[in-house]
């Protein structure tokens, strides 16, 4: 069941995804987030930020999960969604490190790195799970094709998904990985509650899929039309195509 939320910028997006993220940090004494990378998000982290610095709201007792990390590059590669989460959001709250949890995509064993994580997710129950959604559909590093059913699993990223990300890498496909670990889809539908941000005309078929296409895993974030609590924050660009 999605809620879907349609306003004029991405100001106004950021703060209708605050609105949500303030209720979950508020309404549990240790609050459990799923967080996303990638720009959608990164305004919803700066209304944390101020919101911490302003009014004081802690994050001593919180406890992060994200949702997958490039295979390849090293945990403090300016690209890695660990370096991402740290500068867009960790370092400028009061969060214990301990209490952050990122998947490595530089472990020797990548498949026991998969299980560990998935075994880590599998104590806590998430109550608030921050999505994007990639052009092609995906959510997380969930490519199109990937079994419903899916936990945390190694992926092989789309030719487009690699492009779209260039702008990160000096716009060089060359530099971009090839391989990322991700939470599964399983393990995402888990959440509580799920809110997903986009904007801009290149998400409008992405959000068609999601919301109105078939439930099949060539759209991968289909499989949130079975979630029973999923709000999307959109701009009319990216709500486009709901008609
Ligand atoms: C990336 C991430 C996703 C993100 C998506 C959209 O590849 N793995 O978690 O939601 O692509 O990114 P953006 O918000 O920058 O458009």
């Amino acid at each position: 069941m999605f809620n879907i939320v349609i306003v004029d910028d991405y100001g106004l997006v950021s703060s209708e995804a605050f609105k949500i993220m303030r209720n979950t940090l508020q309404s549990s004494e240790h609050p459990v987030l799923g967080l996303a990378t990638g720009s959608s998000p990164v305004g919803l982290y700066k209304k944390m930020i101020a919101d911490h610095n302003g009014n004081g709201t802690s994050y001593k007792k919180v406890t992060t999960f994200n949702l997958d990390e490039y295979i390849g590059i090293e945990r403090n590669h300016e690209q890695s969604y660990y370096t991402f989460m740290h500068e867009n959001l960790f370092d400028q709250i009061d969060i214990r490190e301990e209490n952050i949890h990122i998947p490595h995509g530089d472990r020797e064993d990548m498949q026991a790195e998969c299980i560990r994580y998935e075994n880590e997710l599998k104590k806590h129950e998430i109550d608030l799970q921050v999505l994007g959604i990639g052009t092609d559909g995906h959510i997380g590093f969930n490519e199109p094709g990937t079994p419903f059913d899916s936990e945390t699993h190694i992926a092989d990223l789309e030719e487009q998904t690699r492009r779209d990300n260039a702008r990160f890498f000096e716009d060089d496909i060359n530099q971009v990985p090839r391989k990322a670990i991700t939470m599964g889809l399983a393990s995402i539908m888990r959440a509580k509650k799920i809110i997903v941000i986009a904007t801009g005309e290149n998400k409008a078929n992405a959000v068609y899929g999601m919301v109105k296409g078939a439930k099949d895993p060539s759209c991968p974030a289909s499989i949130l039309q079975d979630h029973d609590d999923v709000t999307v924050i959109l701009d009319h660009a990216a709500a486009s195509r709901l008609g």
